[in-house]
């Protein structure tokens, strides 16, 4: 069926089961009534149609084919344009994009650390100091209370050793998860006065403390006392310049 609507012609339909009415093909459809004698449109197909030479066609003509398959490939055409744009909103970009951070490691002095988000969790980046690092390596594997390195930059089981929990030829810097393997808390560190810090020998040499259950960690993130279980985790992460790293 077709109506009129106000001022303006259109085409379409009504629902049969809910009154709701449909406008359909509404400029193609007015352009070809006005070049072809009389056409009549019905749920978006011409049921009889007589050109200006009159001539009657059945239920379909060529005009009516140009008519739909123009729409058909307007209607295509839209969806490929739109689609980069709808692509980069689409929820795999986003998580791709959260999937891999890059982070500038200059601003970080030696003996600083900080703190960066990424998918969603804290990660901490201290630029350690000699005395750390030297700390770190002198302790042996069966004074660590978990002896496996957790840590995505080496291989599975390896053991918890400074040089596998850092990069090599950049071990100052220690990337780690800042999420206390007791129970998720951040672990703090980066006290100057080392009020929490691990004593190794008889100094105390730095690392990280969880408030909340009293965790302490070393400064390569191990686990030394308390009730956690594991090392922080170091994530995975590679230098992509001298100063600059990407995690994930
Ligand atoms: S959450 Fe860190 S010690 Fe319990």
């Amino acid at each position: 069926m077709w109506r009129k609507l106000g001022a303006a012609t259109t085409y379409g339909w009504t629902s049969p089961k809910c009154g709701v009415k449909y406008a359909a093909f509404q400029g193609l459809a007015t352009a070809l009534r006005s070049s072809a004698g009389g056409a009549k449109v019905a749920r978006g197909t011409v049921t009889a149609t007589t050109d200006h030479h009159g001539h009657h066609h059945g239920d379909v003509t060529k005009r009516d084919f140009l008519f739909i398959a123009t729409g058909a490939v307007g209607a295509v055409g839209a969806a490929l344009t739109a689609w980069p744009f709808i692509h980069q909103m689409n929820p795999d970009a986003s998580v791709r994009a959260l999937a891999s951070i890059e982070v500038d490691l200059a601003p970080i002095a030696e003996g600083q650390e900080v703190t960066i988000k990424w998918r969603g969790n804290p990660v901490i980046i201290r630029n350690r100091t000699k005395a750390e690092i030297e700390a770190a390596k002198a302790v042996k594997m069966d004074e660590l209370k978990d002896p496996i390195a957790r840590s995505a930059v080496a291989k599975d089981g390896d053991p918890a050793t400074d040089e596998n929990r850092t990069l090599k030829d950049h071990e100052q810097f220690l990337v780690m998860m800042g999420v206390c393997t007791h129970l998720g808390c951040v672990p703090q560190g980066d006290n100057p006065a080392k009020e929490f810090a691990v004593v190794e020998g008889s100094h105390k040499v730095g690392g990280w403390f969880c408030p909340c259950h009293g965790s302490h960690y070393d400064t390569a993130g191990r686990i030394r006392k308390g009730p956690a279980p594991e090392n922080l985790w170091v994530p995975v992460y590679a230098f992509i310049s001298n100063t600059k790293i990407r995690i994930g």
